[in-house]
Order: C-alpha cells, then structure tokens, then sequence
C-alpha cells in the first residue's frame, strides 16, 4: 500500500511538470505528430495551403491550435476561432487566444511573401469581439495577393526552426546586444504610433532587476500549481504517452516513461489536481524555480490599450521577435502565467504591472517571456492542414 501511495505521488509529481511544460520528454514524440514540421509540399496549384503548412506551426497558448480556415472564396482566407479550444480558467478573456490568432496570421503574412503574394488582412471583418468573450463571428479576412513589389521576409527562413524551449537556460551566457537589438526591430509590428513597448533585462543589468523578474515569475507558477481549476485545465489538454500524443496531436506532451507507466496502471486521475503541499507540487515548484534562476533574460511586451485587434497584432509581435531570437540560436519561453487575469494570480500580476511600469487599464503586459541560450528541443505536435480546413 505503501509503495502504491508513493508511486502515485512520483508519478503525479511527473504529471505536474508537464503541465507547465517543464518537464524534458525523455521518449521520442510519435513521428506523425510532427511531420509538418518538415515544411509543406512545394506548392502547386492553390498557395494557400502550402501558405497554412507554415502557418499552422505557430505558437498558440497550450498548443491548442484554435485556428479554422474557410477557403471558399479563391485566394482568400477567413480566419476563424474554434470555439472548443478555448482556457476559460487560465484565460477567461481569450486574450491569449488572440494573441495565439496574430500568431497564425504573421506567419500567413510571411510564408505568402515567399511566393510573392502581399496579404490584405481585414480582422474583424464583422465586427470586434467585445472584451469578456469571443464568438462565432471571424477573425480575421486574409486576400493574398500577387505583387511585385514584395520582398521575402528573412525571417522566413526560421519557421521551421522555431520551439518553445522550457529547459533550463545557460544562467552565464548573456543574450548579446545584436539579438536583443533584432528582436526589438522584430517587435515593430503595424500598428498604431507607439501601440507596443518592447523591453528586456539581462546579465549586463544590475542582479537585482533580474531577481525580481525570477521573483515574479516563480510566485506565479506557485499559485498557478496550487488553483485546482488552473490544473486541472491543463490536465485536460495534457497527452501523455505516444498513443495519445499521436491521436489528438495537439495540447501539452507528456512522454515521461514513468508517468506513462502510471498512466497505464491507472494511477493517475486526471480529474482530480494534487493537493497544494503535496510533493506533487512542491517538486514542481523547486524544478521551476531552477530553471528560472538559471534564466539569464527576459522580455516583455507592454501594449497602449488592450482592445481585440491589439491583443492580435502582439501576437503578430511576438512571432516575429521568437523568429528573430531563433535566427540568434536562442531560446525562448513565454511566462503567462502572472498575466492571467483569474483572480489567484492578482499580486503577481499587479507586480508585474509595476515592475514593467505597465498601470492599469491603460497598458497591458501582452507578453513576458524568458530568453537564453539552451540545449534543442523535439517540436510540439501538429494536427496538419487539412485538419483546419472549415468543412461546408
Ligand atoms: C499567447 C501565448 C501564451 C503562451 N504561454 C505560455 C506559457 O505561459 N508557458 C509556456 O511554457 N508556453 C507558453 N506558450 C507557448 C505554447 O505553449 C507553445 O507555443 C505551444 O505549446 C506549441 O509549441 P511550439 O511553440 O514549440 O510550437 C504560449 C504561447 C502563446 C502564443
């Protein structure tokens, strides 16, 4: 019994890490689930979907890939939400939904001036989504089309190259100036003057300013380890193993062999969160705090305003400067967690608002990430175009 009781705990313990994304997959993830991270068939006949096999690698909050395209109408795109793939506990907003949409869309805009194409996209096309929920109505209206004037993008080049990195980071290797100086370029999205801050702190500051990013981040992941519902949303997108992985090819990967091995004994409930002293969760905890002491940058992305096309537009933002850290062989996490707007996580957030000097409700911390140099990482899964693709 007693051995039971501790294999549960062990095996939650892994679970647990998974659900931050922190835990190194020590098993291959099944080969079809990243296929398309091979790039798209060289194109023939209709751009669009060699266009979307890029697009579809786009960051998108917990992997959930949200994005479904009508192509009914030649040369066009129109962007919708999957109302399904939604965080109502970590994201009761949708704004990181948003944010995972501009995602999608820089990387149409990229992959279409490969070919030549300019994207006219229209968000919006029927309306705004109001601020508390987000509906049935489109996004985003995308008509590609050809010009000769349009050059490609370099950042092009490193889509396929792209990963979430949620190792720990080399703490002595600073993010040089050039790669900062790249990804502030990188962040110049359109919009209007001034809409985006983009700032960063690392190894040439003064310790304390780090520390007090390290700080944050870490009380946040606490909170967010010790909010059941928080978890327990994460549980439900999580796929462990490779049967699972390959089934749904999306969510957050769990390939652990031990967890799998629990999974498979059915000693680990997924419907229920670990209690908060648990060594589920203290664990997961001291492993964060690890990895973020070793974290030697980070970065933010304050924006003026937080209305629905802003939260798009840094999404667009923060592609562009993950390419941008990507092409300087860097490393790059998003720390989400003290932006959430639950009411846990209310200290963090108001703290990170101060330290970024971001108040309320007139600027809005968009993004907040760690940056530095670590080891690679597999790709995250991915469910293919066709899978997308709005059925009439
Ligand atoms: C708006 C947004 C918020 C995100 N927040 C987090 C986060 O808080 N922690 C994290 O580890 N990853 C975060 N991610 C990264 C996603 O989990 C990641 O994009 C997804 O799992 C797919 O993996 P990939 O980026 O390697 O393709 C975020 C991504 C986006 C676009």
């Amino acid at each position: 019994m007693k051995r039971r009781t501790l294999f549960r705990i062990a095996g939650v313990g892994g679970v647990v890490a998974a659900t931050g994304g922190l835990s190194a997959c020590s098993q291959a993830v099944p080969p079809e689930a990243i296929a398309d991270w091979r790039g798209p068939a060289e194109a023939q006949g209709d751009l669009r979907r060699w266009v979307l096999g890029h697009a579809i690698l786009a960051p998108h909050s917990h992997n959930l890939q949200s994005w479904i395209v009508d192509l009914d109408e030649p040369d066009t795109i129109v962007l919708y939400c999957d109302l399904q793939r939604l965080l109502p506990e970590t994201d009761p907003f949708s704004r990181q939904i948003m944010m995972s949409h501009g995602t999608f869309l820089e990387l149409i805009a990229i992959a279409a001036r490969e070919k030549g194409l300019r994207s006219e996209i229209a968000l919006f096309p029927q309306g705004a989504f109001d601020a508390q929920a987000i509906d049935a109505r489109p996004v985003a209206r995308i008509r590609l089309v050809p010009d000769p004037s349009v050059t490609p993008d370099p950042l092009f080049a490193q889509i396929l190259r792209r990963h979430t990195n949620r190792n720990r980071y080399d703490p002595e290797r600073p993010v040089p100036a050039a790669a900062w100086k790249a990804m502030a370029l990188a962040a110049r999205a359109d919009g209007p003057d001034g809409w985006l801050r983009f700032g960063h702190v690392g190894l040439q500051d003064p310790p304390q300013q780090l520390q007090r990013h390290r700080a944050i981040a870490s009380q946040a992941w606490a909170i967010e380890l010790r909010t059941p519902r928080a978890i327990l949303e994460s549980f439900k997108v999580m796929r462990v193993g490779a049967a699972e992985v390959a089934r749904h090819r999306d969510g957050l990967t769990l390939m652990d062999p031990m967890v799998v091995w629990m999974e498979r004994l059915g000693l680990f409930d997924r419907s229920k969160a670990p209690g908060a002293d648990d060594f589920a969760t203290t664990s997961q905890i001291a492993q964060f705090d690890e990895k973020i002491a070793s974290t030697p940058g980070f970065l933010w992305m304050v924006s003026q305003g937080n209305d629905r096309a802003t939260q798009v537009r840094a999404g667009r933002a923060y592609v562009r400067v993950q390419l941008a850290a990507t092409a300087h062989g860097l490393a790059m996490q998003p720390l989400q967690q003290a932006l959430q707007e639950y009411p846990e996580q209310a200290g963090p957030y108001a703290a990170i608002r101060d330290l970024l000097a971001a108040p309320a409700p007139a600027q809005t911390v968009q993004m907040w990430a760690r940056v530095g140099y670590a080891p690679a990482v597999e790709p995250a899964p991915r469910r293919g175009v066709q899978a997308h693709i709005r059925k009439t």
